[in-house]
């Protein structure tokens, strides 16, 4: 295990994951980080559902493609522009389905921080990891209702954010540049 900023520090996307599974141990630790997040009102507004299952992890592929490109053309040709793979060959998944909260305290941002928690702690265990939006898609085209039954969402719950999980294929990527511009301290 490594320093907590270091790991911020060396955190990159990461879209193209090997064949090497994920160890269940490890891939519990990771999806535990993200039940430590904290949340608006303690309210919790969220499942954290880990899945290594491979035909889980295929239907969500097919269908998140099939899904993507019905509705946004650009986004499935950058898709296919990487690989045509929209989960990158990941090993595990984490899906956090968000409790539908608007209002003051949307659990969009709860979900957000469940997210970074478990991107954070894989990169501490030496896994790799890209926070994906993408895979939603899949959630409301056609096989919505399969899928959300399939991933155990349960009744209401909508789709929040994925992280998909594994080991790089190749040679580990690089974080990006920060922009110190974007910073503002007022002393
Ligand atoms: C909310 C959110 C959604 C994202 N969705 C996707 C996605 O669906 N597919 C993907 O390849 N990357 C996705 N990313 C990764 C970003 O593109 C990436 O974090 C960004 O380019 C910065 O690069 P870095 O993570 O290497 O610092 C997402 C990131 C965030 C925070």
């Amino acid at each position: 295990m490594s320093d907590t900023l270091s790991d911020i520090r060396a955190r990159y996307a990461c879209r193209a994951f090997s064949d090497q599974p994920v160890p269940a141990a490890t891939l519990h630790t990771i999806a535990e980080a993200g039940l430590h997040a904290p949340s608006a009102v303690n309210r919790q507004p969220w499942r954290v559902i880990a899945v290594t299952n491979r035909d889980a992890i295929a239907a969500l592929e097919t269908a998140g493609l099939a899904a993507l490109k019905a509705t946004d053309a650009t986004m499935y040709e950058r898709i296919q522009g990487r690989g045509g793979k929209l989960l990158y060959n990941a090993q595990a998944i984490i899906v956090v389905a968000e409790e539908p909260l608007d209002g003051p305290f949307p659990a969009a941002l709860d979900v957000g921080i469940v997210a970074s928690h478990v991107a954070l702690a894989a990169t501490s265990l030496g896994v790799n990891c890209v926070i994906a939006a993408l895979p939603g898609f899949a959630f409301s085209g056609p096989d919505g209702p399969a899928l959300r039954d399939l991933f155990h969402f349960p009744e209401g719950y909508r789709f929040g954010i994925s992280i998909l999980l594994g080991y790089a294929a190749g040679a580990p990527g690089t974080p990006h540049e920060i922009d110190l511009a974007k910073l503002i301290e007022i002393a």
